[in-house]
């Protein structure tokens, strides 16, 4: 679905459900990863862009007079068929269902900011694949924040929102993330991936709109959970790292530091830290492949992420792998320039940068080969790099 017809969907499903036409339309994207993996809680550069997937909510102020007119919030699922109800007239907590909660800890986010939240009805749906590593969680967040500035008519710094929402995961999701996937949603720019340095946060928009390449994701429906405790193990060890090396972060070391730091780091710990390091300096270099079209160079570095993904930081799964090696096999002459896992890891997605041209053929061969691996359908589609959180109706 176009984000159009998306609009038009959630419009009629607010209209079916609460029998009126809605107030407010917001929505906010999904994201994947182009490289820069693991480095956002390194204080390194991450390089994603939003994608044509999105988090969508359709809302209005109460009926006057309804039981929800002064102090609750009403989110009806349009997807899953499921209300969620959050009292808004005291501060706001975890709660039921459990997807409520990264909307729970946007609210929370704003009454710590002395907002006021308004009293609404909500229709939200979302086309970002949930588990699937393409920062579903981070969408709705943003798209929450988004209908909260409509409604409240007050926009907040987009930097601050992400901020906020990245606040929501850790405390009412128990994700200790990093700041790309709320930064990406909240500031991506259409035709453009994001170059942010995570220790500056100063971002730089890295225009990607040669027609003769694509990018193509590629599920394998391997869900991912990162609250499972790999990913909080993930930044401990780092932090273990940057520590006996006596700086701040990881991204105060060269990989030289590092092999000469090897003798003060368990094996384990100085792999992780050699992922991290190598990741930020092949962001940076597949940054400026971007900005060149050197897109044979870039793929290079997509396939050092994934294997360093593998080996060092051992994030990667059979299936991640999998596509990754159909991909090198199909190679360049079939199209392809560069593939990896991308997100946090353990399931998810895969991107691909391609010839477009070959997204057809490319799609169809991966997706064949990909069954006869694992027995498994994995769901294949292409997206132009999007808009960050835009609020479509107010
Ligand atoms: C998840 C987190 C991000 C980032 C990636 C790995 O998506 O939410 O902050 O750490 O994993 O790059």
């Amino acid at each position: 679905m176009t984000l159009k017809e998306l609009t038009a969907h959630i419009a009629a499903e607010f209209q079916k459900h609460y029998g009126r036409a809605p107030r407010w339309i917001v929505a906010a994207p999904g994201r994947v990863n182009v490289i820069g993996e693991h480095t956002d809680y390194n204080d390194g550069f991450v390089l994603p862009m939003a994608i044509e997937r999105y988090a969508i909510m359709a809302a209005d102020a109460p009926l006057p007079g309804s039981v929800s007119a002064q102090s609750k919030i009403n989110i009806f699922d349009a997807h899953f068929d499921e209300t969620a109800t959050i009292d808004i007239s005291a501060p706001v907590t975890k709660g039921t269902p459990k997807w409520s909660n990264y909307i729970r800890g946007v609210l929370c986010g704003f009454q710590n900011r002395g907002v006021k939240i308004p009293a609404l009805d909500v229709a939200f749906m979302s086309t970002v694949p949930l588990g699937g590593g393409l920062s579903s969680s981070a969408a709705l967040e943003v798209c929450t924040a988004t209908l909260i500035e409509a409604a409240t008519g007050k926009a907040i710094d987009p930097i601050e929102k992400a901020l906020l929402a990245q606040k929501a995961e850790h405390d009412f999701a128990g994700v200790p993330c990093g700041i790309m996937d709320q930064f990406i949603s909240a500031l991506g720019r259409e035709g453009h991936l994001l170059l942010l340095d995570c220790r500056t946060r100063k971002t730089e928009l890295v225009p990607m709109s040669d027609p003769s390449v694509a990018l193509l994701v590629i599920n394998t429906n391997v869900k991912h959970e990162l609250s499972g405790g790999e990913y909080a193990e993930r930044r401990a060890q780092c932090e273990e790292a940057a520590a006996k090396l006596g700086v701040k972060s990881l991204r105060d070391v060269t990989a030289e530091q590092l092999e000469q730091g090897k003798g003060k780091l368990s094996e384990l710990v100085f792999r992780r830290a050699r992922h991290v390091i190598g990741e930020i300096e092949r962001t940076v270099h597949a940054a400026e492949g971007i900005r060149q079209s050197n897109w044979p160079t870039v793929g290079q570095f997509m396939y050092a992420s994934h294997a360093a993904l593998r080996d060092d930081y051992e994030v990667s799964c059979a299936e991640l792998d999998a596509v990754v090696e159909i991909a090198e096999d199909i190679g360049y002459q079939g199209g392809i320039y560069g593939c990896r896992m991308t997100g946090g890891g353990f399931g998810g997605c895969c991107v691909a940068l391609v010839k477009a041209s070959a997204v057809d053929s490319i799609s169809k061969t991966i997706a064949a080969e990909y069954k006869k691996k694992t027995g498994i359908d994995a769901t294949i589609f292409s997206s132009r790099p999007a808009s960050g959180a835009t609020i479509l109706k107010s």
